[in-house]
């Protein structure tokens, strides 16, 4: 692939009247690019396939196909957030494949992590191919690429990137990459502009393989439910408390122990559900966020009565280095 370059020159995109030129120039461009042709999209609901989608429907209608794969590792609502916005709001020519069940028998009883990651990434780009293959004369393959990725290139979009299709795939589509040359910062203040919801465009970043990584050890889909119920009460109640527009990154890993507890004057064998809040400019390094007591007695409170299967919650003090940000 051509190494595109951001030219010297070129504006910081930090207003709604910038973004609303770079929005108009680029679907000028993509109409030119793409003709009557059709694309495809692989929409995970992140900010950059979400904004490049967005743009992609003013720009050329229905001729945008856009899949969403639900690999039942998504967070709580998020694929029914994605159908909302796209296919009720925008009106997109939208396919959700909901392949939960395909995923989780593949994943059952693998521990390693690096293992499940693989089967994650291969398995994704099945489905995408499956969907990619069942539809006539598409011409184009549309991606949330963004500078970062392109200077980085560290990869880790790499299962969502046309590297991973087969070559009888790869082969017959041309990149339509629309917001290669912004910032994050950039693709945000654009994703506004088109109208998409503030909770969409100023998301945190969730990796790839989604709860996949914060379900430690061999998933099972009772723990897997704990988790994202458990997960959903820290975002809700972060939401509540200011601390979602503060902290950059926030969630609930689940490892496979199990501890002794009391519930209703009864034995109660659970998980723990660990809290990891942090800190970062570019993730390399990460400080940890001081939530105050009163916001973790709340949480831990709803998480060990509201959720099965949890009956204790711990706190992750440890920056990056040396712990990772995220569990695996
Ligand atoms: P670590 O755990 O390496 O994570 O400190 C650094 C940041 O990268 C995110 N992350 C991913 N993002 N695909 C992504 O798009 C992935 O496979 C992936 N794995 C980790 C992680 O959430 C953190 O923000």
């Amino acid at each position: 692939m051509e190494m595109a370059k951001r030219p010297e020159n070129m504006a910081r995109i930090n207003t709604p009247e910038l973004a609303q030129a770079f929005i108009d120039e680029q679907i000028a461009a993509v109409r030119e690019q793409v003709g009557d042709k059709k694309v495809l999209l692989a929409l995970s609901g992140g900010v950059d396939s979400s904004v490049v989608a967005a743009l992609l429907i003013k720009a050329i209608g229905k001729q945008l196909i856009s899949v969403h794969v639900n690999h039942g590792l998504m967070r709580k609502g998020e694929s029914e957030q994605v159908i909302e916005v796209f296919r009720n709001q925008l009106d997109a020519n939208l396919i959700y494949v909901d392949a939960t069940d395909r995923f989780l028998n593949l994943l059952a009883g693998v521990s390693e992590p690096e293992q499940k990651r693989k089967i994650i990434g291969n398995e994704f780009i099945n489905v995408f191919a499956e969907e990619a293959r069942k539809e006539d004369d598409i011409a184009f393959l549309a991606q949330g690429t963004i500078y970062p990725d392109i200077i980085e290139s560290k990869g880790v979009k790499a299962h969502h990137n046309v590297g991973g299709l087969p070559d009888d795939l790869k082969d017959k589509f041309e990149l339509v990459e629309p917001v290669k040359l912004l910032y994050k910062d950039e693709v945000r203040v654009v994703g506004v502009q088109l109208g998409l919801p503030a909770e969409m465009v100023y998301r945190q970043p969730f990796p790839g393989p989604g709860l996949g990584v914060r379900c430690l050890g061999a998933i099972t889909r009772d723990r897997l439910h704990a988790l994202r119920e458990a997960d959903a009460i820290l975002r809700e109640e972060f939401d509540k408390c200011g601390l979602a527009s503060k902290v950059w990154q926030y969630f609930i890993a689940v490892p496979d122990i199990t501890s002794v507890g009391v519930r209703n004057d009864q034995r109660y064998e659970g998980w723990p559900a660990i809290i990891r809040a942090v800190n970062t400019v570019d993730a390399m390094t990460a400080t940890i966020e001081e939530v105050p007591y009163a916001v973790l007695h709340k949480i831990t409170n709803r998480i060990t009565t509201e959720v099965e299967g949890i009956n204790r919650v711990l706190m992750d003090l440890t920056p990056k280095p040396v712990g990772t940000i995220e569990w695996e």
